[in-house]
């Protein structure tokens, strides 16, 4: 019994031959394009392969070529099947066979236990002419590929500036407007322009409520035109990372209380100067905690800890801000792309979790901008987790918000 690959789009062809093969005692592989047909060759190391000439992706002349240019199936016997193909092109790219479609199926196991066992058919011409004119198709049938190539890549950034300009005007758009209603509401609520009834207070208390909620996804919006634009600005001064941390778990306290999770906060030992933009820095914590609370469950364990630690090599000190929780984990496979703008792991239409997909691709922008990066560990590899909180494990994910003491911030940009 040999192992055959039958390389053919037409599924009625591939069923006759695997019929008339398995017949015989054989085993049929069976691949629809020639790309399919070239990966299963060097998966599955056959016996011998059969393979139509006109196929889609690469054709029948370029599997041959291909297959001989690989070690493994150098000596591979390699038969080609058409109804319009040339013989010696054929043999010229190293096929050692040629049958015409259609295929007697009285004969064609013997034809192919033939080429098994080693026959070969030779070409009536000799020279280079007929693989020169393979090669000239070849290489005509690149050149169109690449050009599609090519074509379809303009195309994809043409759609991929048009997403960033919509986003970036529709934030300015938006957030343009709420400038008036912000300041109003809040000369009304200061009764600056007059004194306010309680049910007038009421009613402007819960606008205003709803004016901010709205505020906040507009900064949203206008973080990730800036994130996907790369014109994130950075406003740098000297500050204090502890303060930071700090300020940031404060802010989460009220949504642990909403869900019932237990915090568990590591104090810095003491005040820990830095160098760079704080707003930005205390945002990007925030996403952390945020994402923390967002997925674990109720009842369940964060756990914060902002350091900083001497590099292992006697290089400058790295401020280190860590969140860990008992929550559902990230999967190995999603660990990288949950740092790309928009990317969630669960990107269903019924996803049960809010947010945009913004908070990580954030917090490694402006990770990076200070030197910096943003690493996931799921579940969390840190002893000081288990140690310090061995009655709730954390076995969720850690997400480490990295930064050197002192970096040279981007440049701001120089137009819009
Ligand atoms: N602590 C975590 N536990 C489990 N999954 C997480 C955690 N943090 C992030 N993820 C996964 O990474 C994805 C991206 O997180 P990211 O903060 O960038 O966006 P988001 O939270 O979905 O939305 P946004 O932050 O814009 O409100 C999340 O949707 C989630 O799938
Ligand atoms: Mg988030």
């Amino acid at each position: 019994m040999s192992r055959i690959l039958h390389i053919e789009d037409d599924a009625g062809s591939r069923l006759l031959v695997r019929k008339v093969l398995a017949a015989a005692g054989h085993e049929v592989l069976d691949a629809a394009s020639g790309l399919e047909g070239v990966r299963l060759a060097k998966t599955s190391q056959p016996d011998l392969v059969i393979v139509d000439l006109n196929i889609p992706d690469l054709d029948g002349y370029e599997v041959a070529l291909r297959l001989r240019g690989t070690d493994s199936l150098a000596a591979v016997p390699i038969v080609a099947i058409t109804a319009e193909g040339d013989r010696e092109t054929s043999l010229a790219v190293g096929c050692d066979g040629f049958i015409e479609k259609p295929i007697d199926v009285r004969s064609f196991p013997a034809q192919i236990q033939r080429f098994l066992g080693g026959h070969k058919e030779r070409p009536s011409q000799t020279g280079d002419l007929p693989l020169r004119a393979a090669s000239h198709r070849i290489v005509e049938r690149l050149e169109h590929k690449v050009e599609d190539l090519v074509e379809a890549n303009a195309r994809l950034e043409e759609v991929a500036r048009l997403r960033r300009e919509f986003l970036r005007n529709l934030s300015h758009e938006i957030s343009t407007p709420m400038t008036p209603a912000v300041g109003y509401l809040k000369l009304l609520l200061n009764e600056e322009l007059g004194p306010l009834t309680a049910m007038q207070r009421k009613a402007l208390v819960a606008v205003d409520a709803g004016v901010s909620r709205f505020r906040g996804l507009i900064d949203t919006l206008l973080d990730v035109s800036a994130l996907e634009t790369g014109r994130l600005h950075f406003f740098a001064r000297d500050y204090d990372f502890a303060k930071m941390a700090k300020r940031a778990i404060d802010e989460a306290k009220p949504r642990l209380v909403d869900k019932q999770v237990t915090l568990h906060v590591t104090p810095a030992t003491g005040p820990t100067p830095a160098y760079g933009d704080p707003d930005k820095v205390r945002r990007a914590m925030s996403h952390l905690l945020d994402n923390a609370i967002k997925f674990t469950p109720k009842g369940g364990t964060v756990a914060v800890r902002a350091t900083s630690r001497a590099g292992s090599d006697g290089s400058a000190e790295t401020l280190v801000f860590e969140v860990a929780d008992s929550g559902p984990g990230v999967p190995e496979s999603h660990q990288e792309k949950i740092l790309e703008v928009f990317f969630q792991a669960d990107g269903s239409v019924t996803r049960q979790y809010g947010g945009v997909g913004l908070g990580l691709a954030f917090a490694r922008r402006v990770a990076e901008a200070h030197g910096g990066r943003v690493q996931i560990e799921s579940p969390p590899r840190d002893p000081w987790t288990a140690a310090e909180l061995a009655s709730t494990p954390l076995t969720g994910t850690l997400v480490r918000l990295e930064l050197e003491v002192r970096p040279t911030l981007p440049a701001p940009p120089t137009d819009g």
